[in-house]
């Protein structure tokens, strides 16, 4: 098995990297009551003293770490929770009624195919694009460099696993790590391999259209992306494929896209480097 794709079933902590990692300036702080969590510690989070009520918490609910806005503070915050898709109650469906959408009818999915050997994930975030692409049968590594943003990630992936909620296939296949994901791309020496961006989105054109709670929470924090397009320039002269998210207002942010799959709210624009590949078939 390829080191780069090494089978670990916790979420890590790699690099040495600044402990916010945003773009923006914007505090962070953690609650005292779970700043004492190993992982708190290690990433270097602040635990929360004096007057806080203009930073981001970062709270506890139900055995995972969460993410507070500022204002929102005795509410439940934003949180990595697997599987991500649920879909109402089937009548068809697994006694207790909630199940997971998946496979090559999900887009993302489509985007990749089916010749991809293994995906690193630039922009994991709360790891849902990371576990659908886990789920469709890749090995994924997926890189979250904002320290707090990280430190839901992982705990909301440890309670998962805690908790059985992820199947053991799943499980093996996906690793989260905490790093700036352009730190990889340069030791990318395998063939077929894919690649995955979904940096922070530019604002919507209209103003009624109101991004889901999770986004404006990582919106609020992060403010706008300034390195995804080097990160994909650089990615497309490594990778076999590279997929980028975009909202449908945006441009690409790289031209020269092979091709592109929509879905009514987004679309996964597509680039293939055919040398990358190529280097598979002669192996
Ligand atoms: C739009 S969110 C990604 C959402 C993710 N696809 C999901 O399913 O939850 C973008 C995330 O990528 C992270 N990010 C952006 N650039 C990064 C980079 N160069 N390295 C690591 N993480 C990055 C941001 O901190 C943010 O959490």
């Amino acid at each position: 098995m390829n080191s780069q794709f090494e089978q670990r079933n916790e979420a890590s902590v790699a690099g040495g990297e600044s402990p916010s990692g945003s773009v923006g300036v914007t505090r962070v702080v953690v609650d005292p009551a779970v700043a004492t969590w190993k992982l708190v510690r290690t990433l270097g989070l602040e635990s929360a003293v004096g007057n806080v009520e203009e930073a981001f918490l970062v709270g506890e609910y139900q055995g995972a770490l969460d993410l507070r806005p500022p204002g929102e503070h005795g509410r439940r915050g934003i949180r990595a929770d697997f599987p991500p898709d649920r879909r109402p109650p089937d009548r068809n469906g697994p006694p207790g009624g909630r199940q997971a959408v998946g496979g090559m009818r999900n887009p993302l999915v489509r985007a990749f195919g089916k010749r991809v050997d293994g995906i690193l994930d630039l922009t994991a975030g709360l790891g849902g694009d990371a576990f659908r692409l886990a789920q469709a049968g890749h090995r994924v590594r997926g890189y979250e460099r904002n320290a707090a943003i990280y430190a839901v990630l992982a705990s909301g992936w440890e309670r998962a696993l805690r908790l059985g909620a992820v199947p053991p296939l799943i499980a093996e296949r996906l690793n989260f790590f905490h790093g700036e994901g352009g730190d990889q791309i340069g030791s990318l020496d395998r063939a077929n391999l894919g690649v995955y961006v979904d940096p922070m989105y530019p604002p919507p054109r209209r103003r009624s259209a109101k991004p889901r709670r999770e986004l404006q929470v990582l919106r609020a924090l992060l403010g706008g992306q300034v390195d995804a397009v080097s990160l994909v320039e650089r990615a497309r002269e490594k990778a076999a494929r590279v997929v980028v998210k975009r909202p449908h207002h945006a441009d690409p942010l790289v031209v020269g896209a092979n091709f592109e799959i929509e879905t009514k709210l987004v679309r996964f624009d597509v680039y293939v480097n055919p040398e990358r590949m190529e280097a598979v078939s002669s192996e």
